[in-house]
């Protein structure tokens, strides 16, 4: 199977599992990116269940509302049972790198008033140890430089995320994302947390204080279900 195929696998997967689990009339939280795409497309069949979504990007929003979904601002819903994202690795104990897509500052605010955060990926996308993908870090323009150095010392290799034409890509909050390779992340939490605190990072890509609670991951044998206990 390609790649594509397992995302539309799983993608399936997802909208199964959430029609099988979440009750109708309930508003469901949707990542960013194609696998998220590909589950909005499933979902998309049985619209009329559910109340609507929670968005976590302004493309996201644009594909669920050309589905017909209402798309709920954040700020008007009080629980939300269920958050359905991609990733872009994904490790043992559920922890990810996101922001591939340069939303991980939305994603993560949804991910974090969820019950449940559902990952759905390919198998290309679970690792031992994260850090072959570039870590992102969305930042405020004027810390750029700073933030560089300060990923630089932690051994990392920064580097400004940039458009097809050269200009700096700019986030759906304006901010900036610094892509970092050449990282071996072993302590995931410790590193989210000690990015984290650095003044000017808006949000660091490693969802590891919040990982996942379950992972759909697409492989040539199907979808493999895989549960993780999280401690928040
Ligand atoms: C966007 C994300 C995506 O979930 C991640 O990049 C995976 O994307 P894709 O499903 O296209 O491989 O974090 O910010």
């Amino acid at each position: 199977m390609t790649q594509d195929e397992l995302k539309q696998l799983v993608g399936q997967a997802a909208a199964d599992y959430v029609n099988g689990n979440v009750p109708e009339g309930s508003i469901i939280g949707v990542g960013t990116g194609s696998t998220a795409n590909c589950f909005i497309d499933a979902i998309a069949k049985t619209r009329a269940c559910y109340r609507g979504a929670v968005s976590s990007s302004l493309a996201t929003t644009v594909r669920l509302e050309s589905h017909g979904f209402k798309v709920f601002d954040l700020n008007d819903i009080e629980t939300l049972l269920i958050y359905v994202d991609g990733a872009d690795e994904i490790n043992v104990c559920g922890a990810m790198i996101k922001g591939g897509g340069g939303a991980l500052t939305r994603e993560k605010i949804v991910a974090s008033v969820a019950d449940m955060f559902v990952c759905i990926a390919d198998a290309s996308k679970r690792v031992e140890v994260m850090g072959t993908f570039p870590l992102p870090v969305e930042v405020l323009p004027m810390a750029r430089t700073a933030i560089g150095r300060k990923l630089t010392a932690l051994g990392g290799v920064p580097i400004v995320r940039v458009n097809k034409d050269g200009a700096p890509f700019i986030t759906d909050n304006g901010n900036e994302i610094i892509d970092v390779k050449g990282l071996s992340i072993t302590d995931p939490r410790a590193l989210e947390a000690q990015i984290n605190a650095w003044p000017g990072v808006v949000t660091v890509g490693l969802f590891a204080a919040r990982g996942a609670n379950l992972c759909l991951l697409g492989t040539e044998k199907g979808v493999e279900r895989i549960e993780y206990a999280q401690h928040a």
